[in-house]
């Protein structure tokens, strides 16, 4: 390995989706809390547990993974049915370690639990996070201003942890229409998944609209997800959202018909 190439490993963690990793010149700058967005069914969780499994498989880097909406077994099976068949045996190994909403929920004060579980992780063998979903968290918070404090804490706890972190959000609306919240400008990255229908079956896009410390590729790629998981093309989409110069279609999305958007 070139010096260059281990100075890039140690300081970003890969994906170990190719063409995501093309986009973020190498992978994600190691210690980041980034923000996963899209609609449901777009890819979050499907992106978490792959690079999850990455991180396990080409790095020996253990990952948890936390779940509010799911179950072990849901995970597990869900994981296996894309394609990454070594999950559950990671899990048994405990290179993967996962908290899924029955013990996250055992406790009523979440915020307290979740404290303790990041501390108890041994931060020499777990590096990689998931939170599946941010949103789901923030419900059990009554107040907008505990919600943010919470956020700011917890991502200082994930740092100070040494993980490098995707924190998946559901949107409610389809990007650019929803609104920009204080999980966009307090995480260090904003991935956006997206999908648009065709008379087919869907167009699915992927957008990294920012990324502290490291320089990124703002274009807007397709991708496809199959067996094996996510595929993101290495030519960036022939549109973007503010012109509509270099679109195809018209397209009705959520409601509201656009020129140009995702
Ligand atoms: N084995 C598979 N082959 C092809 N496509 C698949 C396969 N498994 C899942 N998918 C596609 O991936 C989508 C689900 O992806 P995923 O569960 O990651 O979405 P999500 O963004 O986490 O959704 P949600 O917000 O509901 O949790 C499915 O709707 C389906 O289109
Ligand atoms: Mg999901």
């Amino acid at each position: 390995m070139s010096e260059d190439t281990q100075k890039d490993t140690d300081t970003k963690v890969t994906t170990g989706i190719t063409g995501l990793d093309n986009i973020l010149k190498g992978g994600i700058h190691r210690g980041s809390a980034v923000l996963v967005s899209g609609n449901p069914g777009t890819g979050k969780s499907i992106l978490g547990m792959q690079y999850i499994d990455h991180g396990v498989r080409e790095h020996g880097e253990g990952g948890v993974y936390l779940s509010f909406e799911e179950t072990e077994d849901d995970i597990a099976e869900a994981a296996v049915s894309i394609g990454i068949d070594g999950w559950r045996e990671h899990v048994e190994n405990g290179d993967i370690v996962v908290y899924d909403k029955m013990e996250l929920l055992e406790e009523t004060d979440f915020s307290s639990s979740l404290t303790r579980i990041l501390e108890e992780v041994d931060s020499d063998r777990y590096s990689r996070l998931v939170m599946d979903s941010l949103t789901m968290f923030e419900m059990f918070f009554e107040s907008e201003k505990e919600r943010r404090t919470y956020l700011l804490k917890m991502i200082d706890i994930l740092k100070h942890n040494g993980f490098t972190s995707l924190l998946i959000q559901e949107s409610e609306a389809v990007f650019p229409d929803r609104d920009i919240g204080p999980e966009e400008f307090l995480t260090d990255g904003n991935i956006y998944l997206a999908q648009t229908p065709t008379k087919t079956g869907a167009n699915r896009y992927v957008w990294v609209a920012k990324m502290r410390k490291q320089e990124i590729d703002t274009h807007i790629f397709p991708m496809e997800i199959k067996q094996g998981g996510i595929n993101v093309h290495d030519k960036a989409a022939g549109f973007s959202y503010m012109s509509g110069e270099d679109v195809d279609d018209d397209m009705d999305i959520g409601g509201g018909t656009r020129r140009g958007g995702l």
